[in-house]
Formats: C-alpha cells, structure tokens, sequence
C-alpha cells in the first residue's frame, strides 16, 4: 500500500507486531458498510464517478459475502481488515478501487468501523438485560410473599420476601442498561471524514456518511474524532459495573444451592456433576459467572492504561483496544444469557427459606418497634429490653415467640398478649409498608411498574 517510499518489505516480527488481522477482522461488516457509505459520498459530490462507486459498492458486496460464506483469504502481509478488503476489492474491480481511499485514511476509517461494532454490542448488552430484567420480574410475581431472610453481613436480619430480593436485582441491571443507553446516546457521532486528522480538501459531506450509517452528526473536531476510544472506554466501564452485579446474584447462587442452604434448585440444564463424587449437582455456571468480571475488570484497566498519556491524535498503541473490547464483549454477552436462563429455570424452596426466616430472632427489630408504639417506649429503651429477651430466648433454646408472656412481663410488666402478632415472619414482612419497603403490597407496585417498563 505505501510502496512508493519503500525499498524493503517488514521483517517477519515486525508484520508479527504489526498486523491485527487475527481479530479486527470481527468488523468486517463495519468496515464494509463504512466504505459503501463513503462511496456513495464521493459520487454524490462528484469526487468520483458514478460509475466507479456503483462498480466500488457493488464489489464491496461480493466481498462481504465471501467472508461471510468463508471463501475470503485473510493476508497477514495486508495488516488489518481495512488493507484486505480493499485489496480484495482491487482485485475484483480493477483500478477503480484504488479511488475509495480518497479523502479517507485508515484513522478515520478503523474509528468509524470499532464504533459501529461497539455500538451493536451496546445495542445487545441492552436487549440482553432487558431480557434479563423480566425472568426476575417473574420470578418476584411468582414469589411476591414468600418469606426468606434478609441478611446483612451474611446473618440473618429480618425476614423480606423472594418477590422483594428478586426485584433488587431489576433496579440493579436496570441502572445497568440505563449505562449502555446513555453511553450509546454520547458516542454516536461520526468520525468517517475526519481523515488522517486534519480533514480534507476535497468537497464531501458528512452529513450525508453520518445519516447513512445511524450516526447522529460528525464529530466536530477532526483530531478529537481519530483518537478518540471513550466509547470504549463507557462500553468496557458499563460491563465491569454489570459483570460486577452479574458476580453477585451468582455468588448469591452459589450459596443457596448448598445443602447447607437449600434456598434455590438450579435447573440440571445449568449444573455439573462430578467425575469421581456421584451424588454431587454443582453450580458450575454461577461460579463461571462470579468470576468473568475477572476478565472484564482486565480489559478496562488495560485499555485505560493505553489510552493514558497518548498524544493526539492517531496512534498505533490504539490497536490494542480491540482484543480488550472483544474479549469483554464477548464474556458480558454469554453471561448475560447464561444469567436469565438460570434465574428463568430456578425454583426457590418455600420451607427453608421460611425455616432460615425464622431464625437468629430475626423479628426482634418488630418486637422493639412494637414496644415503641404500643408502650411509647423511646427506641433506645425498647431496643435494650427486647436485647434482654433475645438472651433471655437464647439461654432457653427457643425463639422469640416460644417466651410465655409471664416471661416477657418479667423484663417489662406492661407487655401484653397483643404482642405475638409481630413476632410471626408473615406479619413482620407485612408490615413493612414503606416505599421501597418488603411488604408484598409494595412489592406487587414495583412489580407492575417494571412489567409496564419491560413491555
Ligand atoms: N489497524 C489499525 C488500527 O486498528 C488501523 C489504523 C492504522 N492507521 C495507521 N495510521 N497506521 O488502529
């Protein structure tokens, strides 16, 4: 391609450091799509006939459908995917090709593709999680007032209910899709025209590229629009936030479905077994799941740390973006689906999630708010009487409810009969009528105002 200033080919390491072939040929598509808009560009300015960009966009056709069909023989020697389509191209149509790199150059060009690409992937990240979002949508509806226990450092605090849990997770990947909208909605410009970095003197029209390619507007700085990666950055930063949220309902797997829990069955289609144990079922895909943030979390430190300190504009350290997006891409989209089939197939169980609820004299917070409006007691003193009868239960082996009422007079002579009705988990978790709060009334508004969302 530049063997006009050349006297000597690159030395074998030099093609093997150089060439990104081996991957960025995942933007094919882009790239073609990118140089039939331009094409048709050129003509329509009278850059270039029009009969060269009907011969330039056609062959691009034939070309994109052999490397769709598999016929495409990718060349190392021609560097990256930009070289071998146009030499493909060159070789179907002769001369003319060499005309579709006017007023273009491969920075403009690989900006251009690497955006279209990240912006399918946002587009799917944002599919993904919306189908992600209505399995637990379902799984609350079909849970709304089955009691579990809520934790707070891994103990047991109060009783909530599976609706409520599940719908914690919808706010979550809700936040996380709102990312990838606002994201997408920023990163939508057009760098196609920007050229090497300085623009152009020929008369083409962005405008006309940017609206052919579902772009918003041209970038407006041409320098800016070559070496720019935020887009990449967002796209790397919206995963790592999401394949965070991913590791925890998966760690949160990863327990219940321990004998020692026994909350939640995993489906046999979502679970292993052992080469040497026969009666183990292991949760294989959660723990997967926990720890692809590993990799995600890799691919955006890696990219931050070689978009840091770069001159503008164009430089070849930007190659290295596109493994780490790929990689992360491809690790964010296959735990998505692995994440709402799991959650789709499993089936909590209402008896030890009931049982576990129960336990850790978890409505003692009900016994002291109890305390509060029927004695009038002030929080601090119901607090400390209701410590006293939780050690009192303790000493005894019972729970809260298992005291006689001569034994809770006995720490406060003015309780009375009344007070059993809190110390029960369904009339713990029906109570709590706050906005936000875990009572099934509550939990069944969200509910309806997330199906109505996720329509
Ligand atoms: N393969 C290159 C990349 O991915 C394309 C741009 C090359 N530009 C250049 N001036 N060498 O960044």
């Amino acid at each position: 391609m530049w063997g006009g200033r050349f006297s000597a080919g690159p030395d074998a390491i030099m093609e093997a450091i150089n060439a990104s072939i081996g991957y960025d040929r995942k933007m094919a598509k882009q790239d073609i799509d990118g140089s039939r808009a331009h094409a048709a560009m050129l003509a329509a300015r009278g850059i270039i006939s029009d009969s060269d960009a009907v011969a330039i966009r056609e062959g691009l056709l034939t070309v994109l459908s052999e490397i769709e069909n598999g016929t495409f023989e990718y060349s190392t020697a021609l560097e990256d995917i930009h070289m071998n389509v146009e030499a493909r191209l060159t070789a179907l149509i002769g001369p003319a090709a060499g005309r579709l790199h006017t007023a273009r150059s491969r920075n403009d060009q690989v900006a251009t593709d690497f955006k279209l690409w990240v912006r399918g992937q946002m587009d799917a990240a944002i599919d993904g999680l919306s189908a992600l979002m209505a399995v637990f949508v379902a799984q609350a509806e079909a849970g709304v007032d089955m009691v579990m226990p809520g934790f707070t450092h891994l103990q047991v605090a109060q009783p909530v209910t599976w609706g409520h849990h599940m719908m914690a997770y919808v706010e979550m990947f809700a936040r996380d899709r709102s990312r990838f909208i606002d994201a997408r909605a920023r990163m939508n410009e057009s760098p196609l025209g920007a050229a090497a970095l300085a623009g152009t003197s020929f008369p083409i029209d962005r405008d006309m590229t940017a609206e052919a390619l579902g772009f918003d507007r041209p970038s407006a700085n041409s320098l800016d629009a070559v070496s720019d990666r935020d887009f990449a950055l967002e796209f790397l930063t919206s995963c790592s936030i999401c394949a965070t949220h991913i590791s925890r309902i998966a760690e949160e797997l990863v327990i219940w479905s321990s004998a020692q829990f026994r909350f939640v069955t995993i489906s046999d289609r979502f679970s292993t077994g052992s080469s040497i144990m026969p009666q183990k079922k292991n949760p294989d895909a959660a723990e997967l799941l926990r720890a692809k943030v590993g990799r995600i979390n890799g691919s955006l430190v890696a990219l931050l740390t070689i978009m840091k300190g770069l001159p503008l504009a164009y430089s070849k350290d930007m190659q290295e973006d596109k493994e780490q997006v790929f990689d992360a891409a491809d690790s964010l989209m296959l735990s998505l689906a692995a994440l709402t089939g799991m959650v789709a197939d499993m089936r909590p169980n209402p008896e030890p999630l009931r049982k576990a609820a129960a336990s850790g004299f978890s409505t003692a917070t009900d016994l002291a708010d109890w305390l509060v409006r029927a004695l009038n007691m002030p929080f601090r003193d119901a607090h400390h009487v209701t410590g006293a009868l939780v050690k009192m239960a303790e000493d005894q082996g019972v729970d809260l409810h298992e005291l006689s009422l001569a034994q809770m007079q006995s720490v406060e002579p003015k309780i009375s009969e009344a007070v059993y009705e809190v110390l029960g988990v369904d009339n713990s978790v029906a109570s709590r009528i706050s906005y936000g709060g875990t009572a099934p009334a509550q939990v069944k508004m969200q509910i309806a105002r997330w199906k109505e969302l996720l329509k």
